[in-house]
């Protein structure tokens, strides 16, 4: 085989075998093929596209070319959430203990944050003592007797997905839907699940601008897991705002408590009931969303939800003290409340300047290295929508930072107000299954 031929190939528009595509992405983790090469390809994807066929191929070869997590061990059906990314999108916290709650095993491996979205570790990281380092053998036990843990990435995962994600990179391939989709699902599946609930974001804050590109993604990536395998569900959802009020390690903690005890911000709330319901479907604990719902609910309300939280943060080691008085989480030395400078209506609340707001308050990393501050970040008071007055809180800033005069100014902009109430993007805009 050689690799001029399948470039050929696939500039002319035809559909590569999987003995090529094998032949690509095995070859290109060895080192045994060029960069030149990869990238020609790569930019023929880009203008070729790929068949259902070759998409469900292009990420089996990808899981293979590392290690791959075996959860059969893990009594149940495992069900995995994907979030495409979002600022102040803490549902992970409040997701896995909660469908834990009602029996389904939730055994999660997440990441750090980088750039204007959080990670899940760094937000846990925030409770005292909390660590992800389990060795597996820990991590199956806790998720066998306790329902839930959450690990670091460990092992060699998909080096392939890394290698052609970094050659991506460089060669303005990145934006390509059966590129895009087979990577997330690659680490998905090569992370062990059984079953996928994805969350697929769009707007201001998320990869995915409109609605309409984020459905397509969505229905690639559903694609994908149906054909291999794994019973995959998507919805697509809002990211032009901020989800619920904080964002910021410390007080995602926090937010995340409140919403596990029921009194949490609407928004979010709303779509950890959602994304919920289908990941307890999916494990087959329930007959229909409506069911699994009914199930999640009364789980907040008789407070099982909030104690397998407990448990959970217990098990790895964390404070779970800190987690019944949150006063004692991280707290920033400075908090400055920003107040509306007119009346008027919030028309929208621009979710990718929100973020980097609060990277640069601290909270989040510019490069991987750097270090965060687990209590800096912002609460809003209002959401899009919301009527307000001029002189009421409109946000709190927290951060350790001495000058912030340029982060103040930011987020002014940020923030629209205007003089008649503007139509709101939906929550939840809809579910591909
Ligand atoms: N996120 C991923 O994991 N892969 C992509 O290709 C794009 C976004
Ligand atoms: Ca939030």
């Amino acid at each position: 085989m050689r690799m001029y031929d399948i470039i050929a190939k696939k500039r002319d528009g035809f559909e590569l075998t999987k003995e090529e595509i094998d032949f690509v992405v095995h070859g290109y983790t060895k080192g045994d093929i060029p960069d030149y090469q990869v990238s020609s390809l790569l930019m023929a994807i880009y203008f070729q596209g790929m068949t259902e066929k070759e998409r469900s191929e292009l990420t089996l070869a990808m899981v293979e070319s590392g290690e791959i997590i075996d959860l059969s061990p893990i009594h149940g059906i495992k069900v995995d959430k994907h979030s495409t990314g979002g600022v102040g999108d803490t549902t992970t916290l409040i997701l896995a203990p909660l469908v834990a709650s009602c029996g389904v095993p939730v055994a999660k491996m997440s990441g750090r944050g980088l750039g204007h979205t959080g990670g899940t570790i760094d937000k846990l990281e925030s409770i005292p003592g909390f660590h992800v380092e389990l060795t597996e053998e820990e991590f199956i036990r806790q998720v066998n007797e306790r329902k839930v843990a959450v690990i670091g990435q460990t092992g060699n995962l998909t080096p392939a997905d890394k290698k052609l994600y970094s050659l991506r990179d460089v060669t303005a391939t990145v934006n390509s839907i059966p590129l895009i989709a087979s990577s997330i699902m690659s680490k998905k599946i090569a992370a062990g699940a059984d079953a996928i609930v994805l969350d697929v974001k769009c707007g201001s804050g998320a990869f995915m601008k409109s609605a309409e590109e984020a459905k397509t993604l969505a229905k690639a990536m559903v694609s994908i897991g149906n054909r291999v395998g794994r019973k995959t569900i998507a919805l697509i959802t809002d990211m032009s705002q901020p989800l619920g009020k904080a964002v910021g390690n410390a007080l995602e903690v926090k937010e995340a408590i409140e919403t596990l005890r029921g009194n949490g911000p609407k928004d979010l709330t709303e779509l950890c009931l959602t994304l919920g319901s289908y990941m307890v479907v999916l494990a087959e604990k329930a007959a229909s969303p409506e069911e699994a719902r009914a199930m999640l609910e009364e789980n907040i309300a008789n407070g099982k939800a909030f104690e397998t939280f407990l448990s959970f943060v217990e098990a790895q080691g964390g404070d779970k003290s800190v987690c019944e008085n949150v006063e004692r989480l991280p707290e920033a030395k400075k908090k400055i409340e920003l107040t509306a400078k007119k009346s008027g209506f919030i028309t929208g609340i621009a979710a990718d300047e929100i973020g980097i707001s609060a990277m640069m308050l601290g909270a989040g990393r510019t490069t991987k290295d750097s270090t965060i501050d687990l209590s800096a970040g912002i609460v809003l008071h209002k959401k899009a929508g919301d009527e307000i007055k001029e002189g009421e809180p409109l946000l709190t800033i927290h951060t350790n930072k001495l000058e912030v005069e340029s982060v103040i100014e930011k987020l002014y902009d940020s923030i629209h107000i205007e003089n008649t109430k503007a139509d709101i993007p939906p929550l939840i805009y809809e579910v591909i299954t």
